[in-house]
């Protein structure tokens, strides 16, 4: 479970995005977490404390003199029990609070009186979004450290479309993981590949394979979760991109050996997980090409694509490449064989048929001291894995710096 053993404050101010913050609390508690909800008078106005006492399991606190609580000081109370406070959905006004210290209810008293990292989910009408006030709030809070979420873009309850939506529960519950994941990879810049690339015969033809693209999607997710600056570029993928993560979708090998080749000098890890298309046709028909009786099978010829990782590897000044070898046997030999071969560092091997498509995956690590096998996983764990396997190889150490999350500052 993503939050096992993790106390955390959700707090609630007046926006119709109330009613995401119910499914946001049913994330959270499944992923493990105790979810402690206070509400402003206003919150309570767009979604019942009933509601959200019965989701969280917990009672509400809306006063700050609410006497259930033993010393009568409830923000000192609960703010001292979390490890960290989310405020979703978060007002203009309550930003407005925080930014200038005002605290005149149980939440942003208990804003104030925190020691654990402070979480922002800004939700409301795009005007009110992009008003020079609230924006020069955002920075302060920044400066502050307190971590300010960006809202979506779309329609909104207003009927107006703009920025301004709070983030959808998942993205919210994706962000709180990574607030509260070690940051071992902080600040690194990483590229990773994913997912199939698509070569072209005609226009409706083409060559790809069964890769999915989930392990570089998990992949990218620990990765970003560990305080790195990640950029995927995905092949053909149907898989939403993981909240962190920037992401550009190529279709052939070249068109993935240009962007990577256009990225790569300002990274410092480079993990190649796409099942990249060994050959394309030599020419790709600019017409379907058609089947006619008696007449013989259109010739095909290929040519070779370029190799994306033994490129990158051979560069003057590479960053630490890990390659993924997808065998269908002898996987120790091959495995080890292909390290030598691209000449990387790390190479993460699996026997592909039994991988594609699936949400389990076991593989084995090859480097310069040998193999390692890791036990099968569900994808999303052995990333997290991967992720301290080769952060410990890159850092050398492992670095345990909770809650220091990455956000551009404007101090
Ligand atoms: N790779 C790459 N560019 C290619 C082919 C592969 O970057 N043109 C990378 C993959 O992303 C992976 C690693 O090289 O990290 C190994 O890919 P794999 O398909 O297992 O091996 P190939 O090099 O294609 O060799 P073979 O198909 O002969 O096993």
């Amino acid at each position: 479970m993503n939050l096992a053993g993790k106390h955390l404050l959700l707090g609630l101010t007046g926006s119709i995005a109330c009613y995401k913050s119910a499914e946001l609390t049913r994330l959270l508690t499944q992923a493990g977490a105790t979810v402690q909800v206070t509400m402003t008078e206003s919150a309570a106005q767009f979604i019942t404390p009933i509601t959200m006492q019965a989701l969280s399991g917990h009672p509400v606190y809306i006063s700050q003199y609410d006497a259930r609580i033993d010393n009568n000081m409830p923000h000192i109370a609960l703010s001292r029990r979390a490890d960290a406070i989310v405020i979703a959905p978060a007002s203009a006004d309550f930003i407005a609070k925080l930014a200038t210290g005002l605290c005149d209810d149980l939440l942003s008293t208990l804003a104030i009186a925190r020691d654990c990292p402070l979480l922002i989910v800004p939700a409301m009408n795009r005007q009110m979004w992009q008003n020079s006030a609230t924006q020069r709030n955002v920075v302060q809070l920044r400066c502050d450290d307190i971590i300010v979420l960006d809202p979506d873009a779309g329609s909104q309850a207003c009927g107006e479309i703009g920025n301004g939506r709070m983030l959808e529960p998942q993205a919210i519950y994706e962000a709180i993981i990574a607030l509260l994941h070690p940051k071992k990879l902080s600040g690194k810049r990483i590229l990773i590949t994913a997912g199939a690339t698509f070569e072209p015969i005609d226009p409706v033809r083409g060559i790809t394979n069964r890769s999915s693209g989930k392990m570089g999607f998990a992949l990218a997710r620990a990765a970003a979760q560990a305080g790195g600056r990640v950029h995927l570029i995905a092949g053909l993928v149907e898989l939403a991109t993981p909240w962190g993560v920037s992401r550009e979708n190529i279709q052939t090998a070249q068109q993935m050996y240009n962007s990577v080749m256009a990225t790569i000098a300002d990274i410092d890890i480079f993990i190649a997980v796409a099942a990249v298309g060994d050959w394309r046709a030599a020419q790709v028909s600019e017409h379907k090409l058609k089947k006619a009786a008696g007449q013989p099978l259109p010739p095909l010829h290929f040519v070779e694509n370029p190799d994306i990782l033994a490129s990158v590897a051979a560069l003057p000044t590479p960053p630490y490449c890990v390659g993924f070898a997808a065998e269908s046997s002898e996987l120790s030999i091959n495995g080890e064989a292909k390290r030598r071969r691209k000449n990387v560092p790390l190479l993460i091997g699996n026997l592909g048929p039994k991988t594609f498509g699936k949400d389990g995956n076991e593989v084995v690590l090859f480097d310069k001291t040998g193999s390692t096998p890791l036990p099968l996983a569900d994808k999303q764990s052995l990333a997290r894995t991967l992720v301290d396997e080769i952060a410990q190889r890159v850092l050398g150490n492992t670095l345990h710096d909770p809650g220091a999350m990455h956000q551009l500052s404007d101090c």
